[in-house]
């Protein structure tokens, strides 16, 4: 069960604009994030849920998509994400290196997408923007940084696993139907022998 949930827990940039996402169901994904493991238990992550039409609009195009997809220029209109979770940090709370809130923020971060998968809920977490930009639009204090913008949204595109080939691409691409192909290391390639006894 955990195994096909991690599975189908795959990146979608393709939604159904229009199907709004519920403030509670939001809300409930923002509450598994903050069950997650945290270094020194420091718990300095807080989010921002973004659904405002408005706003949404321009936050879009301040995020990067798809960096591979060299001939997308990310979901058109019409399918672009219906929430974001923006990921900040309170630096008021923080304890320690900026590197062990990144290990609380993708743990943070995956217990939500999970959760939002158990509702038919994808999304795209986004790194490529500018921090000072973001922050200057959603008015934040100087005690935030934003770290991760999560957009989510009901999915309008199929994304399928493949194993990396021969080659070693590892480049998700898009074929001539739009599914989205996402290559993954083969499990024996991950696996690093231990000394012999
Ligand atoms: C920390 C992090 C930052 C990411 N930033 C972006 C981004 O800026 N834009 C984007 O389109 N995808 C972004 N992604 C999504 C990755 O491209 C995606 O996870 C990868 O292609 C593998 O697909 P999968 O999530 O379905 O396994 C990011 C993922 C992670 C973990």
């Amino acid at each position: 069960m955990i195994e096909e949930l991690v599975r189908r827990t795959r990146t979608v940039r393709r939604f159904e604009e229009k199907k709004a996402v519920e403030a509670p169901l939001l809300r409930g994904l923002v509450d598994l994030a903050r069950l997650g493991g945290s270094a020194r238990n420091a718990q300095a992550l807080k989010y921002m849920i973004v659904t405002e039409e408005a706003l949404r609009g321009r936050l879009f195009p301040l995020l990067g998509w798809a960096g591979y997809l060299r001939d997308w220029p990310g979901p058109g209109p019409g399918e672009r994400p219906s929430a974001y979770i923006v990921c900040l940090l309170d630096a008021t709370l923080a304890r320690g290196p900026e590197t062990e809130v990144h290990f609380d923020l993708g743990i943070a971060t995956q217990n939500l997408l999970l959760g939002a998968a158990t509702h038919g809920l994808f999304g795209c977490r986004i790194g490529a923007f500018s921090p000072d930009k973001v922050r200057r639009l959603l008015g934040l204090e100087d005690r935030f940084k934003v770290l991760l913008v999560l957009a989510l949204g009901y999915p309008a595109e199929t994304v399928v696993l493949e194993e990396v080939g021969p080659d070693g691409d590892i480049r998700y691409w898009h074929d001539e139907q739009g599914v989205h192909h996402v290559p993954k290391r083969p499990l024996a390639d991950m696996l690093v022998d231990p000394p012999a006894a």
